[in-house]
């Protein structure tokens, strides 16, 4: 999948970051606290109202083979969120996953928020590597994966630079 293209999605490209993010909870669905159920039964409007929040950040991986990373950057209380983080099976281990991190971090710190946080399976290595090699750290907090009671799960969280 080369040349990556890290492009941000906005309401009109409500088709495309629906299909990125049904295929990712197809793909994966012990990552995510939704369902592809839950979401296949979003309307036209509630894509665009997701895509074009302006607490919220889309962001899509695009390679020869069509998109193929998603991940979303949103306010969560008053820090930032980081959501949806996935990456197309055939795309992984060439560190497009960091690129999506590294992506949401500057939207974050330009943004002015002082901590970015996630949630992570316990059981997910994979993310947790990827999240602590780009500084992430424990904060302490655990919790069950959205209505998952079977998949525990904890919060990582990123300190921010202040704002110049
Ligand atoms: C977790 C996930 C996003 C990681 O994406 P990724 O693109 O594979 O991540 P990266 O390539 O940036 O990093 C993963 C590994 O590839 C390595 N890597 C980075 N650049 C590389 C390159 N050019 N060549 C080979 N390997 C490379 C990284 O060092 C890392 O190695 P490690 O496993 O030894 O630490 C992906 O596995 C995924 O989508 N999983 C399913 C969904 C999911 O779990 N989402 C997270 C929900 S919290």
């Amino acid at each position: 999948m080369e040349p990556h293209v890290l492009e941000h999605l906005g309401a009109d490209d409500w088709a495309r970051g629906r299909a990125i993010r049904l295929r990712a909870l197809a793909s994966d669905p012990d990552a995510f606290g939704s369902t592809l159920a839950r979401e296949q039964a979003f309307g036209e409007a509630e894509w665009r109202a997701r895509l074009g929040s302006p607490e919220a950040r889309t962001y899509v991986v695009r390679g020869a083979e069509g998109d193929g990373g998603l991940v979303v950057g949103a306010r969560y209380g008053e820090d930032a969120g980081l959501f949806s983080m996935w990456v197309a099976p055939e795309a992984r281990g060439q560190g497009i996953g960091a690129l999506l991190v590294q992506r949401v971090v500057g939207w974050a710190r330009r943004t002015g928020y002082p901590r970015l946080l996630l949630d992570v399976a316990d059981a997910n290595e994979p993310a947790i590597r990827l999240y602590r090699s780009q500084g992430f750290v424990p904060t302490g907090v655990t919790g069950i994966c959205g209505d998952r009671p079977e998949i525990p799960e904890h919060q990582l969280a990123l300190e921010l630079a202040p704002r110049p």
